[in-house]
């Protein structure tokens, strides 16, 4: 008989009863509540089945055909899967899918085009932006010099003429265009005009609308952005992780920054994820998916907006929107954790010119993503828009038993992960 050892032995719940049952717990938890994180998803089965793979074991520094290491014959025809759908998925003449995650992709794209120091301008946090756009919390704004372009007061939108003025001004290197909380359209060619007016690059983080790109739900920054970063795990529906976009032209600069730049051995296991995500987005069904999500938050946004409730810009054009609670003297902190009790996940958030702590907030990011990947739509967005409405406006225990209630049934009938 064989003997047992950690390759044929015990499995995870027999070994290790812990971090198993906080998997399980996990588990429930994302079956037992709506899930309103604009940045959350549901990654399907086959997805997370891939990730979960002995490609683990494998150490594949440099690239298909050209490794550092022998044995990479199997994990080259993953990582060759995954560039070729995302290309052809987006369109793109060059992709790298190693970056372990957004974050990693930018700093790769810093990295190989910047020197210390150099000018990058971004849009600013408190108005939509992401830390790697240059927040000086984060290594964008310690290494290199950050300038920041935000909303215009009045529309919420983003203010070009700032922009180009900035540009102007400062002559960043890299112009970044691209957000974590904004919910409208971005004009990827105006920022192509200005950046190259300038002498500067173009960088798009589409991390939060690449589902919408691939299925031309948005206008896709392919053709006007000199780099296209994103995350696999948001819109798109993957494992997580990240990945780069460009011109061929581009590509063995972005190759080095991504290895030996700032990264060693690549995921192997989550790049075989990638490619089996990039190949559920190349199928119609994908398209119906992206559709729905628009048309929910679009459903979402004015229910809430029927409430009497402010929406940043006054409501969305993407897969998420942004409550400015100011008017109902709420904070995005109490929102978050009323919603919370009653089973409702969502996230506070900044809202442009914003008055309070970062740990505060006036606003509430809520997006449909998620949801609507649990099959629901515009009667379900209506239904949770006034749940939200009842836990905001009349926080007491009652209207918390009442909205549990219906937050149990709607995920009764919509399951996940039989
Ligand atoms: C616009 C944008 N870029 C980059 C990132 C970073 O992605 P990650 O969390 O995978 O590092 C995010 C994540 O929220 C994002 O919203």
């Amino acid at each position: 008989m064989t003997e047992r050892n950690i390759l044929n032995g015990q499995c995870l719940r027999e070994l290790d009863p812990e971090v198993y049952g906080a998997i399980l717990a996990e588990t429930e938890r994302e079956r037992r509540s709506l899930v309103m994180i604009a940045s959350e998803n549901y990654a399907s089965q086959a997805v997370i089945e891939a990730q979960a793979n002995v490609m683990t074991n494998k150490y594949a520094e440099g690239y298909p055909g050209a490794r550092y290491y022998g044995g990479c014959e199997f994990v080259d025809k993953a990582e060759k899967l995954a560039i070729d759908r995302v290309k052809r998925l987006f369109g793109a003449e060059y992709a790298n899918v190693q970056p372990h995650s957004g974050s990693q992709a930018n700093m790769a794209v810093y990295l190989a085009f910047l020197g210390p120091g150099d000018t990058i301008m971004g849009m600013d946090l408190s108005h939509g932006g992401h830390l790697t756009h240059g927040s000086p919390a984060n290594f964008s704004g310690k290494f290199f010099n950050p300038v920041f372009y935000g909303l215009d007061p009045n529309t919420q939108l983003i203010d070009y003429g700032q922009v180009r003025a900035l540009a102007k001004k400062h002559r960043p290197k890299i112009i970044v265009a691209g957000a974590s909380a904004y919910p409208r359209r971005i004009d990827f060619s105006i920022f192509a005009d200005i950046a190259h007016e300038n002498g500067a690059y173009l960088m798009a983080d589409m991390a939060h609308i690449a589902g919408l790109v691939a299925v031309g739900l948005h206008p896709s920054p392919i053709g006007n952005a000199d780099f296209i970063t994103s995350t696999t795990h948001k819109t798109l529906r993957g494992p997580r992780g990240g990945f780069i976009l460009s011109s061929v032209a581009h590509g063995e600069r972005l190759d080095k920054g991504v290895f030996p730049g700032i990264q060693g051995g690549p995921l192997m296991h989550i790049i075989a994820a990638k490619a089996v995500a990039f190949g559920e987005a190349l199928r119609r069904e994908f398209v119906e998916y992206q559709k729905q999500v628009l048309v929910n938050a679009k459903a979402l946004a004015d229910e809430i907006i029927g409430h009497g409730f402010d929406l940043v810009s006054g409501g969305t054009d993407n897969h998420l929107i942004l409550i400015d609670l100011t008017r109902k003297g709420i904070t995005g902190a109490d929102a978050q954790r009323l919603l919370g009790n009653a089973g409702i996940v969502a996230n506070k958030n900044s809202v442009p010119f914003e008055k309070r702590g970062p740990k505060i907030t006036s606003g509430l990011r809520l997006g449909t993503p998620a949801l609507t990947t649990r099959g629901m739509k515009e009667a379900e967005m209506k239904q949770i828009a006034r749940l939200i409405r009842d836990v905001l406006e009349n926080p007491d225990p009652d209207t918390l038993r009442r909205t549990e209630g219906v937050v149990s049934d709607l995920c009764d009938s919509f399951p996940i992960y039989p």
